[in-house]
Order: structure tokens, then sequence, then C-alpha cells
């Protein structure tokens, strides 16, 4: 029997929205609708188009109209901290917000890009990170988040190699409390690297239109390692091709969007999040 959907707007609906600059491009409205939809939730997610200079007034904007949720992207992930009545332990980690749950006008601010991307990871591949040696290529904002949450699943080692190795070290001593964590320049990681089981790309190596780019010499991939890839435009980078053509379990990043929004979505509804689809949404949109 066909599940009854809800799909009427009424004076209960609750609001829910992201918060970016640029905006129009974002797919999240797409996938929490449908997720809202599937889940028989009285629920309503629209793109805001918000400038830095409006930022303070939007987040005043949450408490005011008592939007229940909403989401922080470029550049608002760090800035909109200030805004917040609290900081969850992860987030003030990582230094970065991307999700908001109005708690009876309390507003509390979470990141679920890292732990999005971990358990998008063990899902799709079912790989043991307990022991496990991780190379995180990158050390900006996308790989703080994912370095954290991999931080917590008790691997022997994280090594980041990065273009700006001082980016690098500097990121594995923050580390350094939670893990054995090590930084390095890309000119050191093919004498010094040794073997790992999972080498993940936090760049933007590789994105649409720079589909030739390779984040790291092929030669690191061998067969039997994981190899995963944050982008998903192209859901198959040359990265994970070559990793690929070597023998390498890939990883695509469709599922780190997919999960980030389904915590989020869990954060705000309490409800187990439609994965699959929110995935065939995101995947018919691209
Ligand atoms: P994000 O929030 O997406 O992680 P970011 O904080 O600007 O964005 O970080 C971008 C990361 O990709 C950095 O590690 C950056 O290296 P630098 O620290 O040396 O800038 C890396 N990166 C981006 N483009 C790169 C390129 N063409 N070559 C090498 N590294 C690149």
């Amino acid at each position: 029997m066909e599940k009854e959907k809800q799909g009427k707007i009424d004076s209960h609906t609750g609001l829910y929205g992201v918060f970016g600059d640029p905006i129009r491009h974002s797919r999240s409205p797409l996938m929490l609708n449908q997720a809202f939809q599937e889940a028989g939730i009285n629920g309503v997610y629209t793109a805001f188009h918000v400038t830095s200079e409006q930022l303070k007034d939007a987040v005043a904007g949450i408490r005011a109209l008592g939007l229940r949720g909403v989401n922080v992207t470029i550049p608002h992930k760090v800035d909109v901290m200030q805004y917040l009545d609290e900081i969850h332990e992860g987030a003030q980690f990582i230094g970065a917000v991307n999700t908001i749950v109005n708690d009876k006008d309390r507003l509390i601010g979470y990141n679920t890009d890292g732990i999005g991307y971990v358990r998008s990871l063990k899902e799709e591949t079912g790989i043991e990170l307990r022991g496990a040696k991780l190379l995180i290529i990158g050390a900006g904002g996308a790989a703080r988040g994912i370095a954290y949450a991999l931080a917590k699943e008790a691997p022997a080692s994280i090594t980041i190699v990065n273009r700006t190795k001082d980016k690098a070290e500097q990121l594995a001593a923050h580390l350094g409390p939670l893990v054995s964590a090590r930084g390095m320049g890309m000119d050191e990681l093919e004498n010094s690297i040794g073997s790992v089981d999972l080498v993940v790309n936090t760049t933007s190596i590789g994105m649409h239109p720079n589909v030739d780019e390779l984040p790291i010499p092929a030669s690191i991939l061998t067969a039997g390692m994981t190899a995963s890839d944050i982008i998903y435009n192209p859901l198959t980078t040359r990265f994970l091709a070559e990793a690929k053509d070597r023998g390498c379990l890939i990883h695509g990043g469709l599922g780190m969007f997919v999960y980030q929004g389904a915590y989020a979505f869990e954060y705000w509804t309490g409800t187990a999040a439609p994965i699959a689809i929110m995935r065939e949404t995101v995947l018919q949109s691209l």
C-alpha cells in the first residue's frame, strides 16, 4: 500500500532553510523537501540568499519567525557561530557550524559535514577505521571536519598532506589530543607515507571543470586501499578512476552531501532520514 505522504502547506507547517551566498545552485532544498514528504513531516525547506552583512539579522530572523532549523553554507560557517546560544562540542573543535537547531528559541550550532562523511564512508564501503592508517589530502575547512570525525573512530594514525605544509602541521597539532597525527608537504609524500588503509581527497582538485587534475601522484594508490573523494561533480573523479584501476575500493562524494543533510534532518525532527530517496533525488538533479 502506498504510504500516505504529507504534501499540504498549512498554518502548522514548520519552516527550515539554508543560508548562503551564493545559494541558487544548492541542492539541499530538493533533497530536504523530498525527505520531509517521504517521512510524512509537515515541513518546508527553502534557500535564503544571505550576504555577510545580513547574516546577523538573518539569525535574528530565525528567532523572530520561529524557523525550526537552518543549514549554513559558504561563506557563513565560521561567522555564524558568534550569534548562536550554544555550540556543540564537535562544531567547537572544527571551528565551523553548518546546522542550526532551534530548540525552543535556543539556537544550537552543530557541524554535520565530517560525521556525515564518516557515516557515508562506513555504510558504503564497510571499512574498519579502528586501528587503520589514514591519509587526508588538504587542510582546509572540509579537512578539519573530516579529520575530527575520523579521529573519533580511533584510527592508528592520521597523516595530513597539503600544498601549504604549515596548514597541514597546524591541523595535525590540533588533532594531537585525539589521535596520533602528523602533517607534511606534498614533496614529502612519496618517500615517507608508507602503507595506508584510506586516502581521502578533501580539496577541490579534480572538480568540474578541472576533471583531469589529480590531488596526489597516482603511484601512492595501491591495491587494497580505500580511496575516497568528497567531490561529487563528477561522481567519479580522475583520482577515483586511477584508484580503481590500481585495485583500490573507491568511495565518491555524493554520500557526504546526503548524510550531512540526513544528520541535520534527524537533529531537527528526531526521525530517521529516508537516505535512499534523498540520494536518488540529488542524483537525478545532477
Ligand atoms: P574547504 O572549506 O573546501 O576545505 P579551504 O578551507 O579553502 O576550502 O581549503 C582548500 C584546501 O584545498 C586547502 O588544503 C588547499 O591547499 P592550501 O592550504 O595550500 O591552500 C587545497 N587546495 C585547493 N586548491 C588546490 C590546488 N590547486 N593545489 C593544491 N591544493 C589545493
